[in-house]
Order: structure tokens, then C-alpha cells, then sequence
């Protein structure tokens, strides 16, 4: 508690983006990471293997791009770092063990920036990675949280907004001139300790991916996590060419 306190109070972040709860959701990650760390440890090691395949065979390595870097769990920064003149790290929020990550590499870059649009306007990847030196962008695990908090606003909304946020990053990554590698959960399974599927949530929203590169299961919630008698596994996709798909 006093850890999470630390981080909501110290922690630089635009004044909107506290306000719509991006600061809290991501104290909330860390704290859940820390606790699931065996459970998380084979989604996080494939999903950096993902990267890392997806950017091996490229001809130009000037600036990669990691869409939703978050706590750097899956990010191979190191790797990463170590094969690109620069790296731009985007997320609404960094946390202070990721500023601490990045800084250790004087060609890594923090960018705090709404993937929605919905603060500033406008298509947000192609301001972001629509460079002409960017070799490679990689939204990494972040799609299926980008309509969580506009759609737990209070007051109106319109009721295809989950689907439309979800389709715009897809369509957003799919212009980009650069390589484009999209990890993300699919949907969401609760079993009871019998094996009996309790529910299913479709995480993006109705909108269809097609065949990816490879899939596997990220135990999110292991048996005591969100519930005694209830686990919740997401199917997770890494599509390592999204545009050459
Ligand atoms: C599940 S985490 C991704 C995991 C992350 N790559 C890591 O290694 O820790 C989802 C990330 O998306 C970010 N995010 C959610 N909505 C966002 C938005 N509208 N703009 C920018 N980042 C957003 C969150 O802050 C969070 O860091």
C-alpha cells in the first residue's frame, strides 16, 4: 500500500491523464505483476521473443517505436536498445522502475502521449511513428486496454466505442511505413477449479484480427488472484509483420 501511495504521489504525469485514471490503472498493473510474477513469467518471456523475431531480418535499424511500454515487462529494451540508433518509448504513464530501465540507455526516449486520440485529436500513431527514419513499431500488449478507461466514464457514451477505439489503433498500424509488430489479448476465459468455463470476454471489442504469427495463454489472474474458486487466462496473439499479414 505504502509502495502504490509512493508511486501515485510521485510519479510525473500529465494533469488529464491522472484525471482519467491512467496513473492508478498502471500502479494497479505493477502491484498485480509483482504478485502474478511466476504465473505472468511465460506470456512476458514470449511476448519479447515475438519482438525480437519480428525485428531480426530488418535491413535499417534507425528508430524503433514501442507503443504501450508500460512497466517494460515485455519490452526487450536491452535488445532493443543495443540494435536501433533510438528508441521511443509511448505510453500514457511511466512509472519510476521504468524511467529508472530507460535511463540506463542514452539512446532510449520516454514519450508520454494518449494512443486514443480522444485527448488531443488527430491519428496519434502517424504523429508518433509516421517518421520517415522509423524502422519498426511495436504495440506491445496495450490494445485491448486502450478502451478500458473511456469507456468507465461517467456520463454518456456511445455504445461502439470500445469497437472503434480497438479497430482505429489496428487500421492506425496498418498505414504506418515502418515494420509493425502487434501483441495483444484476444479474450478473456474464467474457470472454476473443475475446468468448467465460468465466462468469456471478447477483449477487442467485435473486431477481428485474422490468422497471427503465434499464440499462447497468459494466466492473468491464477486461482486467489481476482477470486478463490476462479482463474482468468487471456488468449494472447503476436502478429509479427501486422501489415504483411
Ligand atoms: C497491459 S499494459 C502493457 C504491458 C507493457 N507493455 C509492459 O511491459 O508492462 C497496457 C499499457 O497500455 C497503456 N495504455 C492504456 N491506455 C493508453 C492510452 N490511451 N494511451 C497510452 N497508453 C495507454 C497503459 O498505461 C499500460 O502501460
Amino acid at each position: 500500500m505504502l509502495i502504490e501511495l509512493l508511486h501515485l504521489l510521485a510519479t510525473p504525469v500529465p494533469f488529464a491523464h491522472r484525471r482519467r485514471g491512467y496513473l492508478r490503472e498502471s500502479v494497479m498493473l505493477l502491484s498485480r505483476s509483482r504478485r502474478c510474477r511466476a504465473a505472468w513469467a511465460e506470456h512476458l518471456d514470449r511476448s519479447r521473443a515475438a519482438v525480437i523475431a519480428a525485428c531480426a531480418a530488418l535491413p535499417s535499424r534507425r528508430t524503433a517505436i514501442v507503443l504501450g511500454s508500460g512497466l517494460l515487462q515485455d519490452v526487450p529494451l536491452a535488445h532493443l536498445a543495443e540494435r536501433f540508433a533510438a528508441v521511443h518509448l509511448v505510453d500514457a504513464v511511466h512509472l519510476w522502475p521504468a524511467r529508472r530501465q530507460a535511463r540506463a540507455f542514452p539512446n532510449v526516449r520516454l514519450v508520454t502521449a494518449d494512443l486514443t486520440g480522444l485527448l488531443d485529436g488527430g491519428d496519434p500513431l502517424a504523429a508518433l511513428c509516421g517518421g520517415a527514419d522509423v524502422d519498426f513499431v511495436v504495440s506491445a500488449n496495450a490494445l485491448s486496454q486502450l478502451p478500458i478507461l473511456p469507456l468507465d466514464r461517467r456520463g454518456a457514451v456511445p455504445p461502439d466505442l470500445g469497437r472503434r477505439i480497438v479497430a482505429a489503433h489496428c487500421d492506425g498500424l496498418a498505414r504506418l511505413a515502418a515494420r509493425v509488430c502487434l501483441l495483444t489479448d484476444l479474450e478473456q476465459v474464467e474457470e472454476d477449479r473443475a475446468g468448467r468455463i465460468t465466462d468469456r470476454l471478447d477483449l477487442l471489442h467485435g473486431v477481428r484480427l485474422g490468422s497471427p504469427d503465434r499464440t499462447w495463454t497468459w494466466e492473468l489472474a491464477p486461482f486467489g488472484e481476482a477470486a478463490r474458486d476462479r482463474r482468468q487466462r487471456h488468449r494472447v496473439a503476436a502478429f509479427l509483420d501486422w501489415r504483411g499479414r
